[in-house]
């Protein structure tokens, strides 16, 4: 059984606003995402017209935010794309493991921001299209 891009959706925070001195929103291990966050990455200053990402996860779940700016990602099951724009801080991707993705369309000085249930761990990438789609069609369990 692995997940499908339908498993993966948009998480809308909580926004705690204060009058004319802005707003908060706040991501807790296993209240607002589902996983234990062990790592936290940010991908910024990229250049226009280049994409990221480009890979899958074999266990890894994150949530992806646009912290500020705007870009998309695009989910992939090997059956299934689904895009999705990122443009408010407090709306956030699940992405669960098995699933490829290409974050695209960043805005000028837009920020990335990953959050991330496992260190990192190379091992744990499918960098390579072809490889991920056998990876799809073979149905054991993901990881193994
Ligand atoms: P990668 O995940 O391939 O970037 P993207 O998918 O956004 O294009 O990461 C790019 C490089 O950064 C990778 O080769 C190694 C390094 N890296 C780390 O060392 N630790 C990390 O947690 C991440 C996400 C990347």
């Amino acid at each position: 059984m692995k997940y499908n891009v339908g498993d993966c959706q948009i998480i809308e925070l909580d926004r705690h606003h204060s009058d004319r001195k802005g707003d908060i929103s706040v991501v807790e291990n296993g209240i607002e995402v589902p996983f234990d966050i062990n790592r936290i990455y940010y991908l910024y200053d990229v250049p226009g017209g280049v994409d990221r990402g480009g890979h899958a996860h074999r266990e890894l779940y994150q949530l992806i935010l646009a912290v500020s700016g705007c870009f998309t990602v695009v989910l992939d099951d090997g059956v299934e794309k689904r895009s999705f724009v990122l443009n408010r801080p407090y709306k956030g991707l699940l992405v669960k493991p098995g699933i490829w993705r290409t974050l695209e369309d960043f805005s000028s000085g837009s920020v990335c921001l990953v959050l991330a249930s496992e260190k990192y761990d190379e091992s744990d990438y499918i960098r390579d299209y072809n490889e991920f789609m056998k990876y799809r069609k073979n149905d054991k369990v993901s990881g193994s």
